[in-house]
């Protein structure tokens, strides 16, 4: 089975560039433009990688990506990306990116943007990997923030698919941000944005997302089985779901696979993914190794979730049934 998963055609859409940024890659940085990390050895890094919640893992994470300075880092990270994505037989990805989180630390938006864009336009080149952008708003900063940044996105419209909602959701619910997303719908974004599996308010969050703002999916979002209500809505929308299993274990006490096979039973458009793959040391293929494992997935059922994501991806019809 293994071998099956491996050599799977997959597409892969909940992906924050950031957090592919594997320690051996951050000395690398650190040391061309001349930083000091508080870690002497890869091994050391690695070790310190003990978080248990989404909030102590934001806090490495955001700490980890201060050595990204550069347009010419931004390309090594999207690349080195992109390159793992092709080993894994990854077709197309569409990769979520924090502008506020590097603007916010003096990285002007043009080299962030141009370094992963050129990387993504090297990859499909020369590894025959597709992949598209999204910009996610940080929603533990300001909606005004957000709408900055937003405004400074649209000289690059036709480098970005659409726009997502990431970081501490606690506290920070869709609504905050309903006149941005606004904004960008008119812009002609397509819209998602993370409804994370550790929140109280979970089935809440996912209903303005839905009702309120509009989304065209939700990034997890298993947590829309507290609502019955909502399943249909999106059952009915046919709205896909980018869940992440290893990443839930790390921010829950479990991958949450029962909910995943729930809503694989009910037809839902569920979808495996890694998102942060260099932290929680799994890619998307190991991510489909464990659902598999946890719920003894068939082949059928395994085909059935990369057909699920190549059917929600953001691309025109043509070249999705080009996939499929
Ligand atoms: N930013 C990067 N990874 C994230 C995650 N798993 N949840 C929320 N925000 C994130
Ligand atoms: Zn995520």
């Amino acid at each position: 089975m293994k071998d099956f998963i491996a050599g799977l055609p997959k597409c892969e859409l909940h992906l924050h560039i950031e957090g592919t940024l594997e320690p051996e890659l951050k000395f690398e940085l650190a040391r061309r433009n001349g930083l000091e990390l508080p870690y002497a050895t890869v091994e050391e890094m690695r070790a310190a990688y003990t978080f248990d919640s989404l909030s102590s893992f934001l806090t490495i994470y955001y700490e980890g990506m201060k050595v990204l300075r550069t347009e010419p880092d931004f390309y090594d990270l999207a690349m080195a990306y992109l390159g793992k994505a092709a080993e894994q037989n990854v077709r197309y990805a569409e990769i979520f990116f924090d502008p506020q989180a590097h603007t916010s630390r003096g990285v002007p938006f043009d080299v962030v943007i141009r370094g992963l864009r050129r990387a993504l336009m090297d990859a499909q080149a020369r590894l025959g990997v597709r992949a598209q952008l999204i910009m996610c708003f940080l929603r533990d900063f300001q909606a005004e923030y957000a709408m900055a940044t937003l405004m400074e996105s649209l000289p690059y419209k036709e480098w970005i698919a659409g726009v997502g909602l990431d970081s501490d959701e606690r506290g920070n619910p869709p609504s905050k941000f309903a006149t941005v997303y606004e904004r960008a719908r008119q812009e002609g974004y397509l819209l998602t944005m993370h409804c994370d599996v550790d929140q109280d308010d979970a089935a809440e969050h996912i209903r303005q997302a839905i009702e309120d703002i509009g989304v065209d999916r939700i990034d997890h979002g298993v947590n829309i089985l507290e609502d019955q209500r909502l399943v249909e809505v999106v059952l009915a929308r046919g709205m896909g779901l980018t869940c992440c299993p290893i990443s839930n274990g790390y921010v829950t006490d479990s991958m949450q696979a029962e909910g995943i096979r729930k809503l694989m039973d009910l037809g839902v458009r569920v979808t495996v993914n890694s998102d942060d793959p260099a932290y929680f040391a799994a890619y998307v293929t190991e991510n489909l190794i464990a659902l598999q494992d946890t719920l003894q997935l068939n082949e059928h059922e395994l085909v059935q979730l990369e057909r699920n994501a190549f059917e929600i991806a953001w691309l025109p019809r043509q070249l999705k049934d080009a996939y499929l």
